[in-house]
Parts: C-alpha cells; structure tokens; sequence
C-alpha cells in the first residue's frame, strides 16, 4: 500500500469512488495523500470528521493563502483571479451570500416548480420527436438545468451554445491557458449582459448591489460566472449519471417508478451515491486537534465526498444503492457556511426529470456499454460529455 496515495484519481466506474480510494477507506480518518504537484496533504475520509471539519471556522477556504491545496493546474491557475463566494471566509462570506439568498427561497422554488415541469416536458417532448437514438446529455440532462438557471438568472437561453461550450472549458480544460481563456470570455459576457440585463437574478443584483457599490464590477462578474456554471453542470451529471445508475440497477429503477413519494428518496440516494463533487479543498488556519492528529496551520486538508458518503459509521452498507435508505445527511452538497445555495432548487429539478424521463420513454437504455464511456477525468465535477441513449 502506498503511503500518500495520488489524490484526486480517476474513476473506472461512472458511479463508484476510483478503486485507488480503497486503501483510504480503512482505518483512520485523516491520511496524507499527494497532489499533482507532489505536494502532501490531509483527505478527511469520515463522514463525521468530515463534518466537523468543514464547519470549523480555523478552517479556511481562502485559496489565496499560504498552504492552500490545488488539485490541478487547472485550479491553480484560479489563484489569483477574484474571490467568489466559495473561497471566502467569514466575515466576507455571510453578507455576499445573503445578497444570492432572495432567489432561493422555498416560496421562489414553489413558483418555479411548474416552469421546471414545463421545460422537462418540452424537452422530453422535442427527444420523442427527434426519435431514438440520443444524447442524453444534449438533448435533456444539460437542457434542463441550464435553461431553468437562465431564466432564473436572466441569461438569453440563445446564447446557450457559448456558455455551455466556456463552462465546460472553465471546468475541464487541461491547461492553465485554457481555463484562463474560458474564464476571461464569460467575464466579458457578462460584462456586455450587465449594460441592457433582462429581468432575472443579474438585474436584480445590478439595482440592488451593484449600483449601490456594494459589488464591484468584478466580484459582480465572479458571481454571475459562479452561478452559471454551478446551476448546470452539476444537476446535469447526476440527471446522466443517475440514468446509468438506475437502469443497472433495475429494482431500484422499479422502486422509483412505484409512486412520486419514491423520488425524493431516489434523488438522495442518488445524491450520495455519485458524490458528483467529490473534492473541496481547504487550508488549515490554525493548529486544529481531530481524532488525536494535528493540522498544522498552513496544512492543507482536502475532503473527499465519495469517501465520506460511503462511510460505514454513517450509512449502512454503504456501498449498496438503496433508493429507500435514509440519505439526506450526505455531504454531496457540502456541508457548513459554504453548503450548495442551489441544493433545494436542484433536488427540485432532479425529483421532477428523473421520474418523467422514465414515465415518457419507459424502454430508455443505453446505446452502449456502460464500460464504453468515456467517464470525465479527475479533478472535476465527475460525469460524461456525452450519453448515447435508445428506446
Ligand atoms: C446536484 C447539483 C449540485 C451539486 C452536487 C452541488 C454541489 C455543491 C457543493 C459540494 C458545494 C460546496 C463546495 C465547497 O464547500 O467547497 C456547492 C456550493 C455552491 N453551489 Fe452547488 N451544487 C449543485 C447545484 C447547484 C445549483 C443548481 C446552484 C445554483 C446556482 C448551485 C450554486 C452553488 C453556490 C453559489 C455555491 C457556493 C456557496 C457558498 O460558498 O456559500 N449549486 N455546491
């Protein structure tokens, strides 16, 4: 066994930790494992540590400080560019995010709840038209999260090909120079969006913050970046990799299809299962004393949700997919000051797609296997480009 092993690796199953992780399962709950850069860190490999940690304010998200653990050159390229919400401590953090907070309120999600249904089904509607085969990913799991946070935010759908195409690059280029660019031309989109916004979340941000001085231009764009690329990414990847979850497992796909009570249930499960997000990065503040070892301030920690989520203390037989298993206490939406703002408006859009995208096309299967696809690298939101489907 390798003492620090590579952290992050890739997966060789779209749904399954990266079969290196499982030296990292056994024993205790915080190991040393080495970056890209042959740097050493922590990973918290328990669900309560875990906790613990990512609600302890000596711990810092502030990727501009000494020790900070980049995962990539991708991300290390990030360093120096604006703080968003993400890497801010408090007392940043509390005010920005209460300025975001107004469009994620539970009577805003009961508004939107019907427009959510609508686009699902218009989807589903143009895929039956279209006729198989599909890309699932093209034609419903990024369609779906992207125009409901366009219309949330304010962003014209027609520019969809550009924003999907610099998101994608902003999150999985390989190169420093890439990322920057995707980077620098979303910025300058929004830039050009704030002189003649329409209605939506960036107008609302511009006459109430923006004007008032309490955003720069800059931290405004940092925003509206964040916002886009979290709102559909990441509810893509589990919309994609939940189909190949649950059609390879069939009894758990009829348990889905039994009544709408099942979603809510699936959509958790399905949450924890894929741990779509499966790194968040700190740096140790302070000296911090856990489980009988000490961070050292300046240490880097680095948490790894398909570790936690598979934790035996916290979920029974952890690696089984268990659609009726109480899952809400994964960290797949992280946990603490940073936890997802989205997360009610993507369990909104999952519990919707999910079940009708089965109720509409009940034959749906894969056009390959599921060993065939080609899986998105480490170091990202975990998920598939592309997701050939038939019926
Ligand atoms: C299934 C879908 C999603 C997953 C798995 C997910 C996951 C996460 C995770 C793990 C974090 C915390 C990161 C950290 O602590 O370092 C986070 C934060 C965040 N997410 Fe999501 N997210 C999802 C959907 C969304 C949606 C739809 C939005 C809407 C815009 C969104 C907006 C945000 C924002 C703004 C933050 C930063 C919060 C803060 O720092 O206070 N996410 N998300």
């Amino acid at each position: 066994m390798t003492e620090a092993p590579a952290f992050p690796q890739a997966r060789t199953c779209p749904y399954e930790p990266p079969t290196g992780y499982d030296p990292l399962r056994e024993g205790e709950s915080l190991r040393r494992v080495t970056l890209f850069d042959g740097r050493q860190v922590w990973v918290v490999t328990k669900h309560a540590q875990a906790r613990a940690l990512l609600s302890d304010p000596r711990v810092s998200a502030d990727r501009r400080r000494d020790g900070f653990p980049f995962i990539s050159p991708r991300v290390a390229n990030l360093r120096d560019r604006r703080p968003t919400l993400l890497s801010m401590d408090q007392p940043e953090h509390g005010p920005r995010r209460r300025m975001l907070i107004p469009e994620f309120t539970a009577r805003r999600l009961k508004e939107m709840r019907p427009r959510i249904e609508q686009i699902v089904h218009d989807a589903l509607d143009a895929m039956l038209t279209k006729g198989p085969p599909a890309d699932l990913v093209a034609d419903f799991s990024l369609p779906v999260p992207s125009l409901v946070i366009c219309e949330l935010l304010g962003v014209p759908y027609a520019d969809h090909e550009f924003f999907q195409d610099a998101s994608r690059r902003l999150i999985q280029s390989e190169t420093s120079e890439e990322t920057a660019a995707a980077a620098d031309s979303l910025k300058d989109y929004f830039q050009a969006l704030a002189a003649e916004p329409p209605p939506g979340m960036i107008a609302r941000l511009i006459d109430d913050h923006l004007e008032s001085g309490h955003l720069d231009a800059d931290e405004f764009t940092s925003t509206a970046m964040l916002l886009l690329v979290a709102g559909h990414e990441t509810t893509a990847s589990v919309i994609s990799l939940g189909v190949i979850t649950l059609l390879d497992h069939p009894e758990q796909l009829a348990a889905l299809r039994s009544g709408p009570q099942a979603a809510a249930g699936a959509v958790e499960e399905l949450l924890r299962y894929l741990s779509i997000v499966d790194i968040m990065s700190r740096v140790a503040a302070e000296d911090i004393e856990i489980d009988g070892t000490v961070i050292r301030a300046g240490e880097g920690i680095v948490f790894g949700s398909s570790l936690a989520n598979r934790d035996e203390n916290a979920f029974a037989e952890p690696d089984s997919f268990d659609i009726t298993r109480p899952a809400t206490h994964h960290l797949s939406f992280g946990y603490g000051i940073h936890q997802c703002l989205g997360q009610n408006l993507a369990r909104t859009e999952l519990q919707i797609a999910l079940p009708a995208l089965f109720e509409r096309i009940p034959a749906l299967k894969l056009a390959v296997e599921v060993g065939e696809l080609t899986l998105r690298g480490p170091a990202t939101i975990q998920g598939v480009n592309e997701l050939p489907v038939t019926w």
